[in-house]
């Protein structure tokens, strides 16, 4: 069922969410399935639990079809879909990319954050199963917009350079049909 995505400036947005206890639970089957209409609705390249309201240490990314591009997101590698529980991140370089990004919480705008370029990243899918992936680039970023939303933290708040943060169809003319 596609959910109401909540706005910046909605205090729920800002609240660290609680670790999954019980992966097998169904409320957790139907929150994951909940947060891929969602996302699939918006064209979104990720989506956290408590975007939708769910104060759950839960994110999805990627996309099934390893050769599919985002349209607000055309220039970026493929990420695989992803179903990221309880996610742990360590970052494996003291080097920091810059890149643009844009989050459905903040509909119609785009910043320059700064991330970590390489990171490693664990947690569990949906059966319990392991995950541990080492990535770097658009991938990395991702993963860090998406655990960030876990511990209450928008993407405008890692913003230095505000002039490069301000409206996706003014910065980006050729995305004007984005979404968001
Ligand atoms: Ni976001």
């Amino acid at each position: 069922m596609i959910k109401e995505i909540l706005r910046m400036g909605d205090p729920r947005l800002l609240e660290a969410s609680q670790a999954v206890r019980d992966i097998a639970a169904p409320e957790l089957a139907r929150l994951v399935d909940d947060m891929f209409d969602t996302m699939h609705a918006a064209n979104g390249a990720g989506l956290a639990a408590p975007q939708i309201g769910v104060p759950l240490r839960v994110v999805i990314f990627g996309y099934s079809d390893p050769d599919a591009r985002n349209p607000r997101y055309p220039d970026a590698d493929p990420v695989p879909q992803t179903i990221l529980i309880n996610p742990i991140i360590d970052l494996l370089t003291e080097e920091i990319e810059e890149g643009w990004e844009g989050c459905l919480s903040v509909p119609g705008l785009r910043g320059v954050v700064p991330r970590c370029a390489k990171i490693r990243y664990r947690g569990v899918d949906l059966q319990g199963k392991a995950i541990d992936r080492a990535v770097d680039g658009f991938h990395a970023r991702v993963v860090q917009h998406e655990c960030d939303h876990l511990d209450g933290i928008l993407y405008p708040m890692r913003v230095r350079d505000f002039s490069r943060f301000g409206y996706t169809d003014i910065l980006f003319p050729e995305m004007a049909d984005a979404d968001d």
